[in-house]
């Protein structure tokens, strides 16, 4: 407890010296200027001398530390015999010898004292350190320390875009040479901005575009590169940053939580449900199978590259054997649990798994979610499947998924409780939803590909500038703003769920087509008729778009030099779901058929808010009730579409229409 006091006054001071009024003051952007720099390049040496005199030593007095526990020691003698892992080779928290590296370095950083322990600690590791490493434990300490929670921290696909684009994107855009422009005028793949603009016109904080912006961009060059062609017919969704890099943070933030929850637990299990059904709803959409997946054992050979020029392999035969021998055997030990209602746990007790609650308890243990339990042998050469940046574009992810989600659903089916009759809402009819058009179209972005550039154009006379900046103009799936409104009748007033899910038309079993949860929200439901109005931009759990890196450090340095109030609410929360891609591409010739499911439960005054958006897990997870999250569709329905739970007064089954708007006219 005193420790928990103690981190929180320092948490306290150090945010007053933060935030003034929302606006970023002097210290604040000092630290923010030190994280751009220091990041910059950061897989390569680091170039401020100052920087690199403070990083010499790591500091290791214990009265600079809350704490100073087992994993620092030990990663303290790892370094000084020299086993910690090399600066050159590829990096995977996947790998135990790895993950349990990070865990030192997070607490170096996390237990520090003060920002100027922390500050020597950073340059320390950014020169010492696998860059891999060293972002790993830096990312994760500013969004758990809330005191550091204000900085901003570049996006993953900023900081390596190697691993986000394929290769020729990135051999080109290294080979860039400024000053052959400056001679020539002109380069074949390359364009010069000459009317400064960026796309898209609307990020969070509505900077661009302002006055503001045109002076903060004033001295940057910007050059446009084209996209490539994408070789996948879904590539339009898998090989999307904001897609890939979302499952990236979100694993990389639990990663590192000391104690695992339930809650946790359950709530990783419900963004993989998320991300399948979404998945799937899109291989609907384009007319692929979608009910069930195959093993692909020929995916395409990746083109893309991990940092020195490591290229990303599909998965190996060594990879494939281990998940399908794991799964095969949690296939087989839930079916005994089922047959014999009774699983042996692995400290040697048996349990009874249909007494109280002990199905909860086999539950924790059956299911792996973080990667203490899925450390894999293979995971230290690079593979798109086990790199947690990658893994969202291999097409297998999502076969091994659905398995481990078949799995868990129907241990659920088996054992949990039905839900209490309470929750069912027995003076109340949803009539009807009326939607207005959901159209998706194909929006230009801008993706700052500027940490490709050579770093020397990066630093002149021993000062950091950043002359100029490299854009990737892409194409990407994006929706119009739509609205619905419930009409509901009833005969009382009362404090009512209600939970929106987009699904396929039909299909034979309710329990293989995917539910994807749009939105859900709390309201007063009135007696007589109610007209409840949501409006797509309000769903929870879903984030826009945020500045890029170098629109970043221009900010910055225009309030540096008091030109301008840094506002400190312009970034995204790391852990939330991409807004713009919560509809599948629609049809163009014909529209694209789709079902919304919406269903109306009981409130119980059980709401929680939690912090889980900014992967922050510490305050739990946010829910509006003690129902499953993802219900009802947590566990295997009864076969038919008479399920108490998906038929009666209190859902509704509505058939829709998606658009896409090259077509439209
Ligand atoms: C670009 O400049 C080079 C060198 O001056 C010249 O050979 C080439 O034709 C130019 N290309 C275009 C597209 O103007
Ligand atoms: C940020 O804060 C300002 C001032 O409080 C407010 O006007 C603005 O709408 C906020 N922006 C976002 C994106 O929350
Ligand atoms: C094994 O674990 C279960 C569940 O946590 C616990 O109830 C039981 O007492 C444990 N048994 C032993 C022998 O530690
Ligand atoms: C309230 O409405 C429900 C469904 O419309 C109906 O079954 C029920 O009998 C009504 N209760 C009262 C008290 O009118």
């Amino acid at each position: 407890m005193r420790l928990l006091g103690l981190l929180l006054l320092i948490a306290a001071t150090l945010c007053l010296q933060i935030l003034a009024g929302g606006i970023g003051n002097r210290y604040y952007l000092e630290k923010e200027q030190f994280l751009i720099e220091i990041l910059h390049h950061v897989h390569e040496p680091l170039l401020n001398d100052q920087w690199r005199l403070l990083g010499e030593q790591l500091v290791t007095d214990k009265d600079q530390y809350v704490v100073f526990n087992d994993r620092m020691t030990t990663f303290l003698e790892a370094f000084n015999v020299g086993k910690l892992l090399n600066q050159k080779a590829y990096y995977n928290p996947l790998y135990e010898d790895h993950y349990q590296q990070t865990l030192g370095l997070y607490n170096f950083f996390y237990n520090t004292r003060d920002w100027y322990t922390l500050w020597q600690n950073i340059c320390w590791a950014r020169l010492h350190m696998n860059p891999g490493l060293f972002v790993q434990a830096l990312t994760q300490v500013l969004l758990k320390r809330d005191d550091y929670q204000p900085l901003i921290m570049p996006k993953i696909y900023e900081l390596w875009p190697e691993s986000f684009l394929d290769m020729r994107t990135v051999r080109e855009a290294r080979n860039l040479n400024f000053a052959n422009w400056i001679r020539y005028g002109n380069m074949t793949d390359f364009e010069e901005v000459h009317r400064q603009e960026m796309e898209p016109i609307k990020v969070d904080g509505d900077l661009r575009n302002t006055p503001e912006w045109f002076k903060a961009m004033a001295d940057v060059t910007i050059f446009r590169m084209k996209q490539k062609p994408r070789g996948n017919k879904l590539g339009y969704l898998l090989e999307d940053v904001d897609w890939l890099a979302y499952w990236y943070y979100l694993n990389t933030g639990i990663n590192l939580v000391e104690d695992k929850t339930d809650q946790l637990q359950e709530w990783w299990y419900y963004q993989l449900d998320q991300i399948l059904a979404r998945y799937k709803l899109e291989r609907y959409g384009q007319q692929m199978a979608y009910e069930k997946l195959r093993l692909i054992q020929d995916e395409r050979n990746s083109q893309l590259i991990s940092w020195q020029n490591l290229r990303f392999a599909t998965e190996d035969t060594e990879t494939t054997r281990s998940i399908n021998e794991y799964l095969e055997v949690l296939e087989s030990t839930v079916d005994e649990a089922i047959a014999s209602h009774s699983l042996l746990l692995k400290n040697g007790t048996s349990i009874d798994l249909s007494v109280n609650s002990n199905w909860l308890i086999g539950l924790k243990e059956l299911f792996p979610f973080e990667w203490t339990q899925l450390q894999m042998e293979t995971a230290k050469q690079p593979q798109l499947l086990l790199d947690p940046r990658t893994s969202l574009r291999s097409e297998n992810f999502y076969y091994y998924a659905d398995r481990l989600l078949q799995i868990y659903h129907w241990y659920r089916g088996h054992f949990q409780p039905s839900t209490q009759r309470s929750f069912v809402p027995t003076n109340l009819k949803i009539n009807d939803v009326e939607i207005s058009p959901l159209i998706t179209f194909d929006q230009p972005v801008d993706l700052d590909l500027s940490n490709l550039l050579h770093t020397r154009h990066f630093h002149l006379a021993g000062q950091f500038l950043w002359p100029f900046t490299l854009q990737q103009r892409q194409f990407r799936l994006q929706q119009k703003d739509f609205t619905y409104i419930l009409k509901v009748s009833s005969n009382i007033t009362k404090s009512t769920i209600f939970r929106i899910f987009l699904t396929t038309p039909e299909g034979k079993s309710l329990n293989r087509q995917p539910f994807y949860l749009l939105d859900s929200f709390l309201t007063m439901i009135y007696q007589g008729d109610n007209r409840i109005k949501r409006d797509s931009m309000d769903f929870k759990g879903f984030v826009g778009d945020h500045i890029s890196l170098t629109e970043l450090n221009q900010f910055v340095n225009l309030a540096q030099n008091e030109e301008f109030d840094f506002p400190l609410n312009i970034s995204t929360a790391n852990c939330g779901f991409p807004r713009r891609l919560i509809l599948p591409r629609g049809g163009g010739g014909n529209p694209l058929k789709m079902r919304l499911f919406v269903v109306a439960t009981n409130y119980d005054f059980k709401a929680q808010q939690g912090n889980e958006l900014d992967c922050d897990f510490s305050k739990g997870i946010s829910r509006w009730d003690e129902l499953p999250l993802g219900y009802p569709f947590e566990r295997f329905l009864e076969e038919d579409h008479r399920a108490e739970e998906v038929s009666g007064d209190h859902v509704l089954w509505k058939d829709v229409e998606i658009w896409h708007e090259d077509h439209l006219a």
